[in-house]
C-alpha cells in the first residue's frame, strides 16, 4: 500500500484544509453553543464541489474516490466536527447507494441536484425498535399498483429536517429479516413524511438528527433501489463506505484536540516549566500522536481498498472501531491536560469531548463493528 499521499490528493487536502480553517472553524464554538445548522460552511462546501465528491462529473459532482472523500471529512471535521458528518452522510449513505444502486433515470434524476447541494440526502435505516439488529426493522412498503405505501417510524437519522431525500428502507414482504427489506428513494416533501422529535443531543449540537414519521407515504414504483427484497444489501454496503467517513471524522476530531492540546501545553507554565516539558504530559501526547498515525493508516487503507473495488468491509469495521475509539480516548485526555480549561467551554477541548462520542455509537456501535471483523475473521 502507498503510504504517502499524492500530489493531487495533498492539493486537494490543502485546499479543503484551507477553507475547513477560514470558512468552518469560525462559527465552530457558535454552532455549539446555538444548537443551529451551520449553514455558513454548507454553503461554503455546496461552493468547493464537497456534496458530490463521489458524484462523477457526467452527473454533475466532482467525480473523486474514496481517499479524497476521507481526507475532506477528515479536514472538515478538524474545523467543525458537526458540518463534517452533514457532509459525510450526505455524500456516503445518501448518494452513494443511488450511484451504486439506482438506475440511469435514477441517477440523472437525482444526482446531479445531490451534487450541487441544492438536495442534502439523508439515510433512514434505524427504527425504535432495531438499531444494531437493522434487519429487524417493521416500517412496511407495500406495492399497489405503480406504487409503494410506506408507513413506519424511522429514528436517530442525520440532517432529518434538512434532507431534501431520503434513502428509506421498509418491508415488502417475504421473508421476514433481511430478504424482506427493500429501498426506496423518498423526496424530503412526500406527503404523510414527517419530521418528529429533533433530539437535544452531548454533542454535534450543528447537526440535526431526530425521527422521521412515514404514514401512507406513496412513492412511485421507480423509485426503488436496486430490486425488491435487496434493500438490506443496499445499507450494507453503503454502511460499508459511511464507515470510512465516520473514521475520518475522528481522525479530524483527534487531530484537532491533540494540536490544541499540544500547543496548550507548550503554553501553559507550572512548576517554573511549560507543562509539555512533564514527562508524564509528554508521554501522553507521544501516545495519541502514535494511535492518531495508525487510525489514519487503518482509515486510508480501507478507502484505498474501496476505490480499488476490492473487498474492504472487514477493514472499515476495523477503521471505524480504532478510529473513533481512539478520537474518544485523545479527546479525553486532551480535557485532562488541560485541567479546569478542558472543562469550561471557552476552550474547544470539552466539545471534542462531546463530538466524538457519538463516533463510537452511530453508523453501528463499535461492538457491532466487532461482530462484523469477527464474522470475517471466523467465516
Ligand atoms: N455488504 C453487502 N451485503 C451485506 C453486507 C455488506 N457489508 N453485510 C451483509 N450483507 C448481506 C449478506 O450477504 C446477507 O445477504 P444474503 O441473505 O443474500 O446472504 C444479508 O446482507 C444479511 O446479512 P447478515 O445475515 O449478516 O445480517 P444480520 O442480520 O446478521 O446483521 C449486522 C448484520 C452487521 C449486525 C447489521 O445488522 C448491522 O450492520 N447492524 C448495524 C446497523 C447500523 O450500522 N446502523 C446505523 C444506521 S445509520 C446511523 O447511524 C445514523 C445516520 O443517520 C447515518
Amino acid at each position: 500500500m502507498q503510504l504517502d499521499l499524492s500530489p493531487e490528493h495533498a492539493a486537494l487536502r490543502a485546499a479543503v484544509r484551507e477553507f475547513a480553517q477560514s470558512v468552518v472553524k469560525p462559527h465552530a464554538s457558535a454552532v455549539d453553543h446555538d444548537h443551529r445548522f451551520p449553514e455558513e460552511a454548507i454553503q461554503g462546501a455546496r461552493e468547493l464541489d464537497l456534496l458530490g465528491i463521489l458524484v462523477p462529473a457526467e452527473y454533475g459532482g466532482a467525480g473523486l474516490d474514496h481517499l479524497s472523500f476521507t481526507l475532506c471529512i477528515e479536514e472538515l471535521a478538524v474545523a467543525c466536527a458537526s458540518t463534517a458528518v452533514i457532509v459525510d452522510v450526505h455524500n456516503s449513505v445518501a448518494c452513494e447507494p443511488i450511484l451504486l444502486f439506482g438506475r440511469e433515470e435514477q441517477k440523472r434524476r437525482w444526482l446531479p441536484a445531490m451534487a450541487r447541494g441544492e438536495i442534502l440526502g439523508a439515510f433512514a435505516l434505524t427504527e425504535p425498535g432495531s438499531g444494531s439488529d437493522a434487519a429487524a426493522l417493521q416500517t412496511s412498503a407495500r406495492r399497489y399498483g405503480d406504487e409503494y405505501v410506506l408507513n413506519g417510524s424511522k429514528v436517530f437519522i442525520t440532517n432529518v429536517g434538512h434532507a431534501g431525500l431520503y434513502i428509506v428502507f421498509g418491508r415488502t414482504g417475504g421473508d421476514h429479516r433481511a430478504g424482506g427489506i427493500s429501498a426506496f428513494i423518498v423526496p424530503g416533501d412526500a406527503p404523510g413524511l414527517k419530521v418528529g422529535q429533533v433530539f437535544s443531543k452531548m454533542g454535534l449540537h450543528g447537526s440535526p438528527t431526530g425521527e422521521l414519521v412515514l404514514e401512507e407515504v406513496r412513492v412511485p414504483a421507480a423509485n426503488l433501489l436496486h430490486e425488491e427484497g435487496k434493500g438490506f444489501q443496499v445499507a450494507m454496503r453503503a454502511l460499508d463506505s459511511g464507515r470510512i467517513g465516520i473514521s475520518g471524522q475522528a481522525l479530524g476530531i483527534a487531530q484537532a484536540a491533540l494540536s490544541e492540546a499540544t500547543e496548550f501545553t507548550k503554553e501553559r507554565h507550572q512548576f517554573g516549566q511549560p507543562v509539555a516539558m512533564f514527562q508524564g504530559v509528554s508521554f501522553m501526547l507521544t501516545d495519541m500522536a502514535t494511535r492518531l498515525v495508525a487510525a489514519r493508516q487503518l482509515t486510508y487503507h480501507a478507502a484505498v481498498l474501496c476505490t480499488a473495488g476490492k473487498p474492504f468491509t472487514r477493514e472499515a469495521s476495523m477503521a471505524k472501531l480504532f478510529s473513533t475509539d481512539a478520537a474518544m480516548d485523545i479527546a479525553t485526555d486532551c480535557v485532562q491536560l488541560a485541567g479546569g480549561y478542558g472543562y469550561v467551554s471557552d476552550y474547544p477541548f470539552e466539545r471534542h469531548f462531546r463530538d466524538a462520542k457519538a463516533l463510537q455509537i452511530y453508523e453501528g456501535s463499535n461492538q457491532i463493528q466487532r461482530v462484523v471483523i469477527a464474522r470475517e475473521l471466523l467465516r
